[in-house]
């Protein structure tokens, strides 16, 4: 009898691990251990053997059993691994998935203006310059005529990074750095970050600023206001009239702010233009002769105009951002508006 279960079993093995598929499991499991198994006339012999028989009997055919069960189970595992292995292998590509999409970048609000101030001013014959933001007291205040006990200087409102080295608060600093390496005629932009101790909605302590600097024999006021009156209607349409008012700066004279009609009520007043009609854009003035005998150029001889403009100031009035903070909070939501 033993010898007869053991057979049954080595039969079974090797049936059992040439088994591929799950169905060859199924049908495996009826041949060996179903009802009209060779195990299951055995267990129904059983019943008819003496009773000292049983007990041994029974438990080698349970354990019998097990043992094929177990095989079964084994080789089931191995061939739905199988299965599944090929299934990945096979389903690279699957046309039901969707899509992965893929996110469109745009240019920052404040990128996408200081191009388009690029492209004005280069079409009328300007050419760019470049200076660092870190930079010295002289470019950034002695330079540009501004005395030791000027507000300016003040540790509350410029950040330095040791006594004589700041962030440049404003690109006239590139104005110096051009008159001292070029002679006249100039004529340039420079558009740049800038730095500041303020933070609030209309002022942040990094921000942008396009410097202007013409200089030549014979230049006037009236050329400025001509230059800025063109650049303002390129930006804004031709509706936009900018104005200027008397101001002052140290290393111009005379001085003026600019200001241009609010591109949203036209001058009527509203809240845009908090009333006034008008937007402030930034400062100008013909370049101080004492600028000019500081840095070697004859002011007898050449005159010149510079101006400075905001750059987040136009990229808010272009676009009606109400909060300078926005520009850089880097929040994706605004910042796909201007896709
Ligand atoms: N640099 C000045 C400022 O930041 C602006 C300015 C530039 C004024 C050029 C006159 C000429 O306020």
């Amino acid at each position: 009898m033993k010898e007869k279960l053991e057979n049954i079993f080595k039969e079974a093995q090797i049936a059992i691990t040439q088994a591929t598929t799950r169905h060859d499991i199924l049908q495996l499991k009826s041949r060996f251990l179903g009802k009209k198994s060779d195990f299951s006339s055995m267990m129904k012999q059983l019943g008819s053997l003496p009773a000292e028989e049983k007990p041994a009997f029974g438990s080698d055919l349970n354990i019998l059993k097990t043992r094929i069960s177990e095989l079964l189970e084994q080789q089931d595992e191995i061939i739905r691994e199988a299965d599944y292995q090929k299934a990945i292998g096979r389903n690279t590509l699957d046309l039901t998935m969707p899509g992965r999409k893929r996110e469109r970048g745009s240019l920052h609000p404040i990128t996408r203006t200081w191009q388009e101030i690029e492209d004005i001013f280069l079409a009328m014959g300007f050419e760019i310059a470049e200076g660092p933001d870190v930079e010295d007291e002289f470019h950034n205040f002695d330079a540009l005529n501004t005395p030791q006990d000027h507000p300016a200087r003040d540790l509350s409102d410029t950040f330095y990074i040791n006594d004589d080295v700041l962030l440049r608060t404003q690109t006239s600093t590139v104005q110096v750095r051009v008159m001292q390496k070029h002679k006249p005629p100039i004529r340039i932009i420079s558009p740049g970050s800038c730095y500041r101790n303020e933070n609030d909605a209309s002022h942040s302590p990094m921000f942008h600023q396009v410097e202007a600097l013409v200089v030549d024999q014979g230049v006037n006021f009236a050329d400025l206001r001509d230059i800025l009156n063109v650049f303002v209607r390129k930006m804004f349409g031709e509706r936009i009239d900018s104005r200027i008012r008397p101001h002052f700066f140290p290393f111009t004279e005379p001085s003026a702010e600019i200001d241009i009609l609010c591109i949203k009520c036209f001058g009527k007043g509203c809240n845009l233009c908090k009333g006034n009609g008008w937007l402030e854009m930034g400062g100008a003035g013909m370049v101080d002769p004492n600028v000019f005998d500081l840095l070697g150029i004859d002011s007898e001889k050449y005159t010149g105009y510079a101006f400075g403009l905001g750059i987040e100031r136009i990229a808010m009035t272009k676009y009606n951002i109400p909060d300078m903070r926005l520009l850089f909070e880097n929040d994706i939501r605004f910042l796909k508006q201007f896709s």
